[in-house]
């Protein structure tokens, strides 16, 4: 039986933020929703989260169905904190504490944990740090047990020198909890009533604390500041550009890709440098990514090719196509396999059949196309009144010449081409040229102005 409760009710001065700490993202994500799905991972029935600053804030984003919040009014310490939640911990169940600004553990290190506690034992995770400064420090005996935590800020000059640190993650049984926090005080030089403070209590109880440690320092890095953010940030974008080498992607450089959210790749993919990836994204075998490109929330079928500095978002591409250098393709963008889309072209809302082209320069939005139609450089689809938007549709084989404004709504019919510069504003039928420009006048003999 298990209880999971993450401390997430702290202000996170040292952020110099108007949002909560715990809402501050690595890898795209708010520091608690890494903490959360991690619980999620490890299991158990009860999912607690402790909010108090900000808590508004906190509970809007981590609103579900298997999360329970509990309010920390005033922020009096780790173990006023826990206290909190007493009532809504179950007598028989294992409770495992976590912290809402430290996102990064292993779910399989915190199973290590949890498989440490019993009636007679609990589990409490620490680290060897090079420097310890700032965190407690974990006290042991002359037989090496552990007998106490003592915070940075009350500790000896003795105890400033143990490496061995306290993580804030520890599991313990909800009865002990009950019958140790309390006992709490808050005679000490914060004025908080410290979590830490059980361990000295649990060890009057004869109730031994077995450490386990995690494989990383990392798993246990709390988040206090923009430079730790950033420094975990790094991190965990290192463990992610492995994790897609070690599933056969090849990154040119794996200290220069971002992915804030899950890329998805096939075999034998090509990420290029500087590239951002965002939300939900999945890159079918054999695709190739140029430098510099941003894509979120989209899919992109086998052998495409994205050239550099294009940005895709909410799209979907199927096989072979071929997009960029420089193209836009924002949401609701849907190309059929081996269609090109070129530079500085924009395209919205626009369903584009097998074999088409949009080279150079063009905006396409609001737009139906079929297949092997090609659009010429420049080609405007006017989807918008000021007031409305219209929508555009262009059959089989149509041909569009360059510098076209096509007025929507309209309809292009299949095999229909349309005259370089023309603006379109009426419908076409099935094979009809139509152009929609003025007259050129050629002036014989014309002279041209000297200077006077
Ligand atoms: C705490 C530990 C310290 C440990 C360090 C590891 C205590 C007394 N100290 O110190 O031994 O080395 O973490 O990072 O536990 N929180 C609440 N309510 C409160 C206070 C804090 O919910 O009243 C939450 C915070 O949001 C945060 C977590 O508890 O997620 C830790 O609080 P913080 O103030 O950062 O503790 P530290 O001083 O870092
Ligand atoms: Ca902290």
């Amino acid at each position: 039986m298990l209880d999971i409760l993450i401390l997430a009710a702290g202000k996170g001065t040292r952020m110099c933020s108007d949002l909560p700490k715990v809402l501050h993202p690595i890898g795209g994500k708010a520091l608690v929703q890494h903490v959360a799905d991690t619980a999620r991972k490890v299991g158990g029935e009860q999912l607690l989260i402790i909010v108090g600053h900000g808590a508004e804030k906190v509970e809007e984003k981590m609103a579900a169905p298997d999360v329970k919040f509990i309010l920390q009014a005033q922020q009096l310490g780790t173990g006023h904190a826990v206290q909190q939640a007493l009532p809504n911990l179950r007598n028989d169940a294992t409770v495992l504490i976590l912290y809402g600004d430290v996102p990064l553990t292993k779910a399989e290190t915190l199973q290590k944990l949890i498989a440490k506690v019993s009636d007679s034992q609990m589990g409490l995770l620490t680290v060897n740090m090079q420097n310890p400064s700032g965190y407690g420090r974990i006290v042991r005996d002359a037989n090496n047990n552990v007998i106490a935590i003592v915070e940075h800020k009350d500790a000896s000059d003795d105890q400033k020198k143990i490496n061995e640190i306290n993580t804030g993650i520890m599991a313990v049984k909800a009865k002990h909890l009950q019958k140790w926090l309390p006992q709490l005080s808050n005679k000490n030089a914060q004025g908080e009533y410290y979590l830490t403070d059980i361990i000295a209590i649990a060890k009057a109880d004869d109730i031994a604390i077995q450490v386990e440690q995690p494989d990383a320092v990392e798993e246990v890095e709390g988040i206090n500041n923009r430079q730790q953010q950033a420094a975990l940030e790094r991190f965990l974008q290192q463990q992610k550009a492995n994790d897609l080498m070690v599933a056969g992607v090849t990154l040119l450089d794996p200290s220069r890709i971002d992915i804030r959210g899950n890329l998805t790749c096939g075999r034998d993919v090509v990420i290029d440098v500087n590239c951002v990836f965002q939300g939900e994204i999945v890159l079918g075998d054999g695709v190739v990514i140029e430098p510099n490109c941003v894509i979120i929330n989209s899919k992109i079928g086998n052998g495409s090719q994205i050239k550099a500095f294009s940005h895709i978002e909410e799209s979907t591409l199927q096989n072979n196509c071929d997009i960029g250098p420089y193209a836009r393709l924002r949401p609701g963008t849907q190309l059929a396999d081996d269609v090109k889309i070129g530079n500085f072209v924009e395209t919205k809302k626009a369903v584009i059949a097998k074999g088409s082209k949009v080279n150079h320069l063009s905006y396409i939005g609001d737009a139906i196309i079929g297949s092997k139609v090609n659009v010429g450089a420049g080609t405007i689809t006017c989807n918008y009144d000021g007031v409305n938007k219209f929508k555009t549709e262009i059959g089989d084989n149509a041909f569009i010449g360059s510098n076209s404004a096509l007025v929507a709504p309209v309809k292009i019919a299949a095999n229909s081409t349309v005259g370089a510069g023309s603006v379109i504003t009426k419908n076409t039928e099935e094979n009809d040229l139509a152009i929609a420009r003025s007259q050129q006048r050629n002036i014989k003999g014309w002279e041209r102005p000297t200077k006077k």
